[in-house]
């Protein structure tokens, strides 16, 4: 359910509708594209050869992950291209009628062949690449996180209460939680830099390669060293952060940390020029939909599970997903309440 709303959220922005337009319905099949997605990332975490042994190419020819690649490639290009071609259509056919709402599809196209503000012209590789960027960069990420929030939640009833009770505090009567209202939900945004902290969605960031020599710690790293970053560690050094397996928000309070790669103990979201440029979107599309999920619904474990029973392991692959799904049943706010008794731990 969650992945499929933040995917939802992405086509939106991206595409203009929910299904991601031509490229979401193929042959009547509404989850096509959802499928492909999983194929791309799937492809994307497997063991490649010439990553490690540059010249070694031709091992992923014999173990098939070329002919994998290739085909994928050629499936999300037709995608692009279908969805390009359907928004210059439609793009000639709102000429003369009503304009609707633009999505980034069209932004980016209005750009293709003049000098945008960055003072170059977006080629259309340039524009695949930027849809590309935004729906394997995007969703994933939110609904991991989303979901390792949700499950920390059910774990620890007392941060739960208290969320609940920010959210009672700041959106009143109202029948939902508008983007508006995100500012004054402080404690919230706690929430979610812990849920970071303990489960970064892209554990190991994105590789890189040293550019020169350098030394590290004693050690001699030539250039062109594949680098992998292990911000999990880093999150949980015990150096570093008090009780660091323990789920706290307010630590978050005490001690001001910069999420955006400034700080170097903290880096869910990279660090330096590699880093993550969909982060504040990304919080947004978080805040928003943790804070309705709790304020319009009192969320509970199915029947005989206690908090404690709850899975926490990490699944492999490229994005860390939880191994075991969260299973919850949403009720009516009165329904549930948060105990804090012992037992429930
Ligand atoms: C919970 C939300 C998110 C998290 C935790 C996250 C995390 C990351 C991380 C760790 C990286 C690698 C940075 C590095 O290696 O230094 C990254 C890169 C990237 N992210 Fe995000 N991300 C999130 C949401 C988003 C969203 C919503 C978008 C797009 C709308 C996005 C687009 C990208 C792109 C395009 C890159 C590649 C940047 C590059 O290689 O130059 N991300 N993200």
């Amino acid at each position: 359910m969650v992945f499929a709303l933040s995917y939802n959220v992405m086509c939106r922005t991206v595409f203009g509708d929910r299904h991601g337009g031509g490229a979401g319905v193929y042959h009547g099949r509404r989850n096509w594209f959802r499928e492909v997605m999983a194929e791309t990332q799937a492809i994307v975490a497997e063991f490649c050869a010439a990553d490690f042994f540059p010249g070694w190419d031709w091992i992923d020819s014999t173990t098939g992950h070329r002919a994998r690649l290739e085909r994928n490639f050629v499936v999300v290009n037709g995608i692009y291209e279908r969805v390009i071609e359907e928004h210059l259509r439609r793009g000639k056919e709102e000429d003369d009628g009503d304009r609707r709402e633009e999505d980034l599809v069209d932004v980016l196209l209005r750009s293709h062949g003049e000098a945008g503000d960055g003072g170059f012209p977006a080629s259309m590789d340039y524009v695949k690449g930027i849809m590309a960027d935004m729906l394997f960069g995007g969703t994933d990420t939110t609904s991991a996180t989303i979901i390792w929030t949700m499950t920390e939640l059910m774990k620890n009833p007392r941060v739960m209460a208290k969320l609940k009770q920010e959210l009672e505090d700041v959106i009143g009567n109202k029948s939902k939680v508008e983007e508006t209202d995100l500012e004054q939900l402080q404690y919230l945004k706690l929430v979610i830099k812990e849920a970071l902290r303990l489960h970064p969605p892209s554990p190991l960031l994105i590789p890189r390669e040293t550019l020169e020599p350098c030394k590290i710690e004693g050690y001699d790293i030539p250039a062109k060293t594949l680098v992998f970053i292990n911000a999990s560690a880093i999150a949980r050094d015990p150096k570093t952060w008090k009780n660091h397996n323990e789920f706290c928000p307010e630590r978050f309070d005490l001690v001001g940390v910069d999420s955006k790669g400034q700080d170097c103990n903290y880096v869910p979201f990279g660090v330096g020029r590699r880093s993550c440029p969909g982060a504040d979107f990304g919080a947004v599309v978080m805040e928003l939909v943790l804070a309705n999920l709790l304020y319009c619904f009192a969320w509970c474990l199915p029947d005989g599970m206690m908090p404690r029973d709850v899975d926490m392991e990490g699944a492999r692959g490229l994005t860390m997903h939880k191994k075991v799904p969260l299973c919850l049943i949403a009720k009516s706010k009165s329904l549930c309440n948060y105990s804090l008794h012992p037992s429930n731990f």
